[in-house]
């Protein structure tokens, strides 16, 4: 399992140490950019992030829930080791934003809000690395899970079926008491806010959420 936590639920007061504190435990850094119209909620865009990426070496993953993936995508410093994922219900044409993050030698995803079936990425699974299937409705950290186990373990089997090299990550709702079920079904790549940057002791939760996943 690689984990992805999300700064959302972090202190943005002290965002560099917060992050700093987690560092050597973590696989990427999640960061929930959101434009106030896909979602109902305002975070922040490429100047936050990528006066990070000047300073973080872990490799960042940003999940872009807003209306013009296409157009805004580019405004993020990224290196190889990096994703950008879009959300497939903003993109009525996904094959330029993807030909675009990918031009620039990063891992591009494309993420689902829990209603949206998997036939929506159908034509384009080939072409990403990562799906990253959405187990709350995007705009909030703190919320419930939602059943998305079948799937996530349909997406596995049309990935293996297909011999294909995609990685499957979940959002929304995961911690330790959820966690096992949500790898079981075959999550490669884990992101949570509330569980790590929402507890007292971020590296404790850390550990905690690495141990309950076995
Ligand atoms: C929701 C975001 C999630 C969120 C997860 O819109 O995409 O990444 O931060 O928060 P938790 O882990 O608290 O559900
Ligand atoms: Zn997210």
């Amino acid at each position: 399992m690689k984990l992805a936590p999300s700064i959302l639920a972090a202190d943005f007061g002290r965002l560099q140490q917060e992050i700093e504190e987690v560092a050597n435990l973590i696989d990427y850094l999640h960061f929930d950019v959101m434009d106030g119209h896909f979602v109902p909620n305002l975070t922040f865009g490429p100047p936050l992030v990528n006066a990070l990426k000047d300073k973080i070496e872990i490799p960042f993953d940003i999940h872009l829930m807003i209306t013009d993936p296409g157009l805004y995508a580019r405004k993020f410093k990224i290196s190889k080791e990096d994703i950008i994922s879009f959300h497939i219900e903003a993109a009525s044409d996904p094959k330029p934003i993807i030909a675009e993050i990918k031009s620039r030698g990063a891992k591009v995803g494309v993420a689902l809000n829990p209603t949206t079936a998997l036939s929506a990425i159908e034509p384009i699974l080939k072409d990403v690395d990562l799906v990253l299937i959405m187990s709350v409705y995007p705009g909030f950290s703190g919320q419930n899970f939602i059943n998305v186990l079948p799937k996530i373990r349909q997406l596995k089997r049309q990935i293996a079926e297909q011999g294909l090299n995609v990685e499957i990550e979940v959002d929304g709702g995961i911690k330790a008491s959820n966690i096992k079920e949500v790898i079981s079904a075959g999550a490669d790549i884990i992101v949570a806010a509330s569980a790590i940057f929402g507890q007292k002791d971020r590296r404790k939760a850390i550990e905690e959420l690495k141990r309950a996943s076995l």
